[in-house]
């Protein structure tokens, strides 16, 4: 775990205690490798550390999920997967964004201290027009600035996220700063906390593992799913024949075996002598992937026949960060003039 920015900030007078840690997450339904590498693993290591509040961003995902009942499916899913995959909701909140609605609030507040040249040019906006030019919604533009109010609200001050999200966390920094000169330290500047792997390659091998490219390796899935996906991965693309010596270091099989098992060196030497080939290679991972995951996908399944229970927990996370938003809130308005 590796904290990004190393010079200490200045605690603003308000913050909270201990340190809090705050991550979103979006409704996709079950994450993938990209997620739980990238980012879940931290967020469970952290809850035993930190205050740690972990949020399903639903209001995020509306810029881009336009059915009602995907989006509460989803929303579902996600909740049961961060519980399977180890966040225990006696030791850290996880909630769902809409269920706090304050958070559109200090968005909008948060919006009349941005400059729209700083939204206009982060790179994800440029990314998302270009994936959906249908549909550029304004939700698009202002994305960041709701992200800025999800880990502001709580004063978090560590964000666990994965690298491509550093753009996001860099402008909620800016926005807290523009923020506090205005109206008066209230806000932490937030850091990044990232994992071992803070970009993990799709199974196309060139982009980032992402559910809108269709490159994933879901972590859930049926065992049969994965072995699918994995078997689809690509390798180094020099190596044409069984016999041609591989180039591990370029090899995404390879690079994801670090996190599977303990024999890494050997998989490396294995691919590098030519002594494994890719389709062996592939099936080892496919099979550590499905019984690393195996208890976390029965927990998964006990957790969707039980949507009464699911829905309980996240409920409860809602209400006790109640008080903390409130107070937030209060304090801002009471900053700018609102009341
Ligand atoms: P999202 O839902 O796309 O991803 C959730 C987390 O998973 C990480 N991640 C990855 N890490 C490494 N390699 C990958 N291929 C990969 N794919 C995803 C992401 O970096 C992220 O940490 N905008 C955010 C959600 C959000 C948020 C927040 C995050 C809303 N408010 C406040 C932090 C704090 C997003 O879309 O993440």
């Amino acid at each position: 775990m590796t904290d990004a920015a190393t010079k200490p900030t200045p605690r603003p007078s308000s913050l909270p205690a201990k340190p809090r840690i705050y991550s979103g997450i979006q409704p996709t339904g079950r994450p993938h490798l990209g997620n739980d590498l990238g980012a879940i693993r931290n967020y469970v290591a952290l809850q035993d550390r930190y205050e740690a509040i972990y949020c399903i961003v639903d209001y995020h995902a509306l810029t881009h999920v336009h059915d009602p009942e995907v989006l509460r499916r989803q929303t579902l899913e996600m909740a049961a997967a961060l519980i399977a995959l180890g966040l225990d909701p006696k030791r850290c909140t996880v909630f769902v964004q809409s269920h706090r609605p304050e958070v559109t609030e200090l968005c909008w507040l948060f919006n009349t201290v941005t400059p729209v040249g700083w939204l206009q040019r982060t790179p994800t906006y440029k990314e998302k027009r270009a994936n959906q030019p249908e549909d550029v919604n304004h939700g698009l533009l202002t994305y960041p600035v709701l992200q800025a109010a999800d880990i502001a609200l709580p004063k978090a001050s560590l964000v666990p996220i994965g690298k491509d999200q550093a753009p996001h966390l860099e402008l909620t920094r800016e926005i807290v700063r523009a923020f506090n000169a205005r109206y008066g330290e209230t806000f932490p500047e937030p850091k990044a906390v990232y994992t071992e792997a803070p970009v993990v390659l799709g199974t196309d091998g060139v982009k980032k593992m992402s559910k809108s490219i269709g490159n994933t390796i879901e972590v859930l899935a049926e065992p049969d799913m994965i072995r699918k996906q994995v078997m689809s991965m690509m390798t180094d693309t020099q190596r044409i024949l069984r016999t041609d010596p591989g180039r591990p270091q370029v090899c995404n099989v390879c690079q994801l075996h670090r996190h599977f098992g303990d024999d890494y060196e050997e998989i490396w030497e294995g691919e590098r002598t030519a002594r494994a080939g890719c389709v062996d290679t592939k099936k080892l991972l496919a099979q550590r992937i499905i019984d690393h995951y195996a208890p976390a996908r029965e927990t998964y399944r006990e957790l969707m026949a039980d949507p009464v229970r699911l829905r309980g927990i996240l409920d409860e996370g809602a209400e006790r960060i109640r008080p903390i938003a409130e107070a937030t809130m209060a304090e801002v308005r009471e900053r700018m003039g609102l009341r």
